[in-house]
């Protein structure tokens, strides 16, 4: 892994060091690192000249960012009405079973982390879950073990 120094500096010469530039940071480092470490929020203040509280509390507001180390493949499962409705339970509890772990929790070999999120806009195609930038609609149990059983053998 790359010395958080030299990524922060790679993504600065990209978005530049304006206070606009902190969203695309954050996310280039979620991208890069998978996490948003202690020490990244600390280097991002530093090369924008920002206070850490301002990093922190941007990174903290978006779930989308995680302040604690996740798995390779982050599962997120709408927990929104809609989804809720058209068996976001039984989606969680057919992952929950297939992982052998619960929500906000990751496998021992860190290859998923499974968390709940709020409305992913595809009400229509409910239930709908995330794989880390990849949506999937329409969930069955079926289908989700189709989708751990690819993501396994990636
Ligand atoms: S309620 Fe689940 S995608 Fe909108």
């Amino acid at each position: 892994m790359k010395e958080i120094q030299e990524v922060v500096k790679n993504l600065t010469n990209r978005y530049g060091k304006n206070r606009e530039s902190l969203l695309p940071i954050l996310q280039g480092i979620t991208e890069e690192q998978n996490y948003l470490s202690s020490e990244a929020m600390l280097e991002i203040a530093r090369a924008l000249d920002i206070s850490a509280a301002e990093v922190y509390g941007t990174a903290t507001f978006y779930s989308f960012l995680d302040t604690i180390p996740r798995g390779k493949y982050v599962i997120r499962v709408c927990r929104t009405i809609v989804c809720d409705m058209h068996g976001k339970k039984q989606i969680i509890k057919t992952l929950e079973d297939l992982l052998k772990i619960k929500v906000g929790e990751t496998t021992h070999n860190g290859k998923f982390t499974l968390l709940e999120t709020n409305c992913l806009g595809w009400c229509h195609k409910g239930p709908c879950i995330l794989v880390n930038d990849d949506i999937y609609t329409e969930i069955t149990p079926g289908k989700v073990n189709a989708i751990i059983s690819e993501y396994r053998n990636k």
